[in-house]
């Protein structure tokens, strides 16, 4: 699994940025920051790209699906990204590429990532945040979120 550190390490984001068309896919209001998670070029089907959003704090996952999907991004609409704090008691869900699902450990909710993170079955209520995403000039951003992240009364916005 890469790290947004990783992708900084490489240093290939500008050079590939200004190489590839622009591709939107959720717009931004403002409310929540600009993230780049990874340039499009380096995200092969399967892969997952752990990263924060909207801050630190808040632990999320990229994943390419290898089938279109909810809120997906990328020439086959298959890019996707959540928050992995399970929405019944917080613990981390993760990914299970057999079964392209997100699993949490502790109660076993279990979440599907190409239907916008619905709940297919356990204690959870709610389904798994889904970060918004877009293509812009190559690189993959993270631009808001749909849904309340584990924990929070508000999700954290930018101040206006
Ligand atoms: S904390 Fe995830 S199912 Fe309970």
């Amino acid at each position: 699994m890469s790290t947004r550190r990783d992708f900084i390490k490489l240093g290939g984001a500008a050079g590939l940025a200004a190489a590839l068309p622009r591709e939107s896919g959720a717009a931004t209001d403002g409310r929540y920051p600009v993230v780049t998670v990874a340039p499009l070029p380096g995200i092969a089907k399967g892969a997952t790209l752990a990263f924060t959003y909207p801050d630190v704090r808040s632990p999320a996952l990229l994943m390419r699906l290898g089938e279109e999907a909810a809120g997906g991004v990328g020439p086959d609409r298959d890019i996707v990204a959540y928050s992995t704090l399970c929405t019944h008691k917080g613990c981390t869900v993760g990914y299970k590429p057999e079964r392209k699902l997100l699993i949490c450990p502790c109660h076993w909710s279990t979440f599907d990532p190409a239907k916008a993170g619905m709940l297919v079955i356990g204690q959870a209520s709610q389904h798994l945040p889904q970060i918004e995403l877009r293509v812009e000039r190559g690189l993959v951003q993270a631009v808001g979120i749909s849904g309340l992240i584990y924990g929070r009364h508000t999700n954290i916005v930018l101040a206006r």
